[in-house]
């Protein structure tokens, strides 16, 4: 079996549903549930045999000891983490108590267990750190991508924490010998995503008639990647890739946010036009520019293409719109997650665009 953890979020609950699809191996979940983490991601799998559910912090050492023990994964895939940029710049420390040292606390409680498997079992064994692209910095407009071997420089505290955690993974390879393997993947979108990050806030706030908050002038870039495709990318990994290996993934897929942001529109426009006919696009408001805000990224992936024989395979085009219809089609879903919480971060975040 496979320990996840974070698998109540995002990108973990996709790797999840896509795993348990896939493959009848079973999967254990560790997830601490915090704000941006919830089970109803994980409702189609819940009850079924493969499927584990533990909640508990990846920094609780006895806990997370006391799993390997019962259950002797062989991988860990390891999504927790907290991944928003405009939080880690309102709140630093959480990240570093997650990101960095909660993956310091996994990475000594795995080596302890991983020291006591028999050598055919500890060869087979793999530790999967799902890191960003963001580790690496900002790329000046019309760059190359970035590629395994381009230098870290981190610029918000989010990515400062990834890259930390990500030292550290690399340490625990070249000191202790354990089998890890890295990822730094683009910006992901689909269904499920937390509705802080740019593609799901802008379909909550068309949807109920707010403005669209742009930061600065809207023409940085990012690199889509669909979440199912950054889940068959790390199904891949984890079984070809080379320990103590790093490899990019990206999606292909360079947009400015207000090509983003447009696009949403349009989808929208096309399948729920607005009660007075205008377009949402019409709600557009460029707000303050976040602080630090890296300017581009953008992924070479020819490692993992040569190496791994992955690719991208959904078009941005249909990936938004089929993203589009599904905050559509399950709006109880995002009911569930924009709760008081959600409405304070909104207000604290967004102050001059809020509306009651
Ligand atoms: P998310 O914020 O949606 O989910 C994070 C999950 O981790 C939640 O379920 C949360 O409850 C859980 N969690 C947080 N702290 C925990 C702890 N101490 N112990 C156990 N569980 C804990 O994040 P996501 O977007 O799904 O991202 C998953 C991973 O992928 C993160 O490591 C992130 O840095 C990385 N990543 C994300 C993106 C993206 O576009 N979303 C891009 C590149 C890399
Ligand atoms: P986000 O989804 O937070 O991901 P990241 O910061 O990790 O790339 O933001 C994506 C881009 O969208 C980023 O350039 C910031 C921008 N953005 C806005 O313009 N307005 C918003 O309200 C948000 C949340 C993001």
């Amino acid at each position: 079996m496979v320990l996840i953890t974070g698998g109540c979020g995002f990108i973990g609950s996709a790797f999840v549903l896509q795993w348990l699809a896939q493959s009848g191996e079973p999967v254990l979940n560790l997830d601490l549930l915090t704000y941006a983490g919830h089970p109803g991601n994980l409702a189609a799998v819940q009850g079924r045999p493969g499927y584990h559910f533990t909640h508990g912090d990846i920094g609780d050492s006895a806990l997370v000891a006391d799993l390997l023990r019962t259950h002797q994964p062989r991988a860990i895939v390891h999504f927790a983490a907290e991944s928003h940029v405009d939080r880690s710049i309102a709140g630093p420390m959480a990240f570093a108590h997650t990101n960095v040292l909660g993956t310091l606390k996994l990475l000594e409680v795995t080596l302890a267990w991983w020291r006591t498997l028999p050598p055919e079992q500890a060869q087979a064994f793999r530790f999967l750190n799902i890191s960003t692209d963001e580790v690496f910095g900002s790329l000046e407009a019309g760059a190359a991508g970035f590629t395994e071997r381009h230098p870290f420089e981190p610029n918000s505290p989010y990515s400062a924490s990834k890259a930390a955690a990500d030292h550290f993974v690399r340490a625990w390879h070249h000191t202790y010998g354990l089998p890890v393997l890295t990822t730094h993947c683009s910006n992901n979108y689909g269904p499920r995503q937390f509705p802080e990050k740019l593609i799901p806030l802008m379909v909550h706030n068309a949807l109920a008639g707010k403005p669209l908050p742009v930061y600065g002038d809207g023409l940085q870039v990012r690199d889509w990647l669909h979440v199912d495709d950054h889940c068959a990318a790390l199904r891949a990994v984890l079984a070809q890739g080379r320990p103590g290996q790093t490899y990019n993934i990206g999606g292909r897929s360079e947009r400015t946010n207000l090509a983003v942001v447009h696009a949403i529109c349009a989808s929208l426009d096309a399948v729920r036009p607005r009660s007075d006919a205008k377009p949402y696009a019409e709600l557009i408001a460029h707000v303050t520019d976040r602080p630090g805000h890296d300017r581009r990224y953008a992924i070479d992936d020819s490692r993992i293409a040569s190496e791994l024989g992955w690719q991208p395979t959904v078009r941005f085009e249909d990936g938004i719109r089929r993203t589009v219809a599904w905050y559509l089609d399950n709006p109880d879903w995002v009911a569930s997650v924009t709760s008081g919480s959600y409405r304070q971060w909104v207000e604290q975040q967004y102050p001059s665009t809020a509306t009651p």
